[in-house]
């Protein structure tokens, strides 16, 4: 996978695309990051980015010109595959909702583009004629797309095969299931007299399976019940969810 990220703070993305998960996925080529800044396509001299918005009120804008010719730039680039299949996503918190299902539908493209917007906003023509899809974090303002854009990315990596140790690793884990994930443990078996669950301990691999299940559902039900709308659940599950609901 090819991910280029478009932005006026390049330098922001070297931490943590130089630690970790991303960091092993980058050495072993599974996946590769261009970094743009965007005022390398400006053409005045002093590479202005951003401007007044038409018909007043506060706060800059990013100007058009320089992020289409950042797109094309790349576009133009590409050998044999087609301009139009490319993603050009915008970061903004005007953007769908980011969660798991999307970072499984992005991880399918072998190339992308992210877009990160600053200042009060972009010029509504690069959403109109640039951009194909719009993505937030959640509901609260950042200063710029950066930090969301690293969450995208960090999301959608460790899904791309060969990236995490084992491929199991990202079966089980919190919203992989659409529930959260079952309380883990390790050693020591006794920590300051507080006991690892025995069912842990027992050896006995069903027992411990279906421990884990009810956990996870039981904890969805205290702390997320509007994923279990979702969730798949057998008929067996639904009614440990109503029981759980009652108590
Ligand atoms: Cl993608 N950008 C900004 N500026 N703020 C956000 C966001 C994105 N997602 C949530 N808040």
């Amino acid at each position: 996978m090819h991910i280029d990220i478009l932005t006026l703070f390049p330098e922001m993305f070297d931490s943590p695309f130089s630690v970790s998960i991303l960091k092993r996925a980058i050495d072993r080529k599974l996946v590769s990051i261009g970094l743009h800044n965007i005022r390398d396509h400006t053409h005045d001299k002093h590479h202005v980015v951003d401007d007044y918005p038409y018909g007043g009120g506060a706060g800059m804008m990013l100007k058009p010109g320089p992020i289409f010719e950042a797109v094309e730039s790349i576009r133009a680039g590409l050998d044999g595959q087609e301009p139009s299949q490319l993603p050009v996503i915008l970061l903004t918190p005007q953007g769908r909702c980011f969660c798991q299902e999307i970072t499984h539908e992005l991880s399918k493209y072998s190339h992308l583009i992210l877009i990160c917007g600053r200042y009060e906003g972009i010029d509504e023509r690069v959403r109109q004629h640039l951009v194909t899809d719009e993505i937030s974090i959640g509901d609260y303002v950042l200063g710029g797309g950066e930090l969301a854009a690293m969450v995208v990315v960090d999301a959608m990596v460790r899904l791309l095969p060969g990236v995490l140790g084992s491929e199991v690793s990202a079966v089980d884990e919190s919203h992989a299931t659409g529930l959260l994930e079952y309380p883990q443990y390790t050693r020591p078996e006794v920590y300051r007299g507080w006991s690892v669950p025995q069912v842990l301990l027992s050896g006995d691999h069903a027992q411990i399976a279906k421990w884990r299940r009810e956990q996870a559902i039981q904890r969805t039900v205290e702390r997320r019940p509007e994923l279990l709308d979702k969730a798949s659940l057998c008929l067996e599950e639904r009614q440990l969810v109503n029981k759980l609901n009652k108590s």
